[in-house]
């Protein structure tokens, strides 16, 4: 399941997950979360009676093997709204123990990625750095230029989702085993 930390339009965090939902192996069913906007804000009385949004929200995790977050930074931080929708699931300790990953698609917000890796690691998840790619100058995951259509096809982009999806296999297969 994929979860883009951005609202816009044009998200570049929306495009890359677009990107790898289109290299996708049939194996794999990857759905792409887009509601994050109608999450309320965070409040924990209404916990033990989530909104219907929040109740969505979770069901949508519910059904996943693998939580792919891929969020922009933000002053320094993650995704106000990402951060808003994680709060919901603090109490939720069945899907606390979920296999997650945070691929970082900025080659140089770093610091939101480390904050991300504290709260998903003080909530309980189970972080999965081998498929938690992080771009660089040399080995970007996206080009702001392209579409998710245009990145898929890259010759040199579209091996990184390949890669990618590989280290998911391996992660769900090693699981099973
Ligand atoms: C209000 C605001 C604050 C930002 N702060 C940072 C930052 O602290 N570090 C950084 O690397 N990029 C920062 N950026 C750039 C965004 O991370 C970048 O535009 C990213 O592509 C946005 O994600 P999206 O394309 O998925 O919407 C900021 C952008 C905005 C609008």
């Amino acid at each position: 399941m994929g979860v883009s930390g951005s609202l816009r339009a044009a998200s570049l965090n929306t495009r890359f997950l677009h990107a790898l939902s289109l290299a996708c192996p049939q194996h794999i069913v990857f759905h792409i979360y887009d509601k994050l906007g109608s999450i309320p804000p965070f409040n924990v009385d209404a916990d033990e009676k989530p909104p219907k949004a929040v109740l969505d929200w979770k069901a949508f995790l519910e059904q996943s093997d693998m939580i792919v977050l891929a969020s922009p930074e933000y002053a320094h931080g993650i995704s106000g709204v990402l951060k808003n929708a994680l709060d919901w699931l603090v109490s939720d300790y069945q899907l606390l123990a979920r296999p997650i990953a945070f691929p970082n698609i900025s080659v140089r917000a770093s610091i939101a990625q480390k904050q991300m890796e504290e709260i998903l690691n003080t909530m309980g998840f189970s972080v999965i750095d081998s498929c938690s790619p992080r771009a660089s100058t040399n080995a970007p995951l996206i080009n702001p230029d392209l579409s998710a259509e245009e990145i898929a096809a890259h010759p040199i982009l579209s091996l990184q989702l390949t890669a990618f999806w590989k280290a998911v296999s391996n992660f769900l297969i090693e699981r099973a085993l």
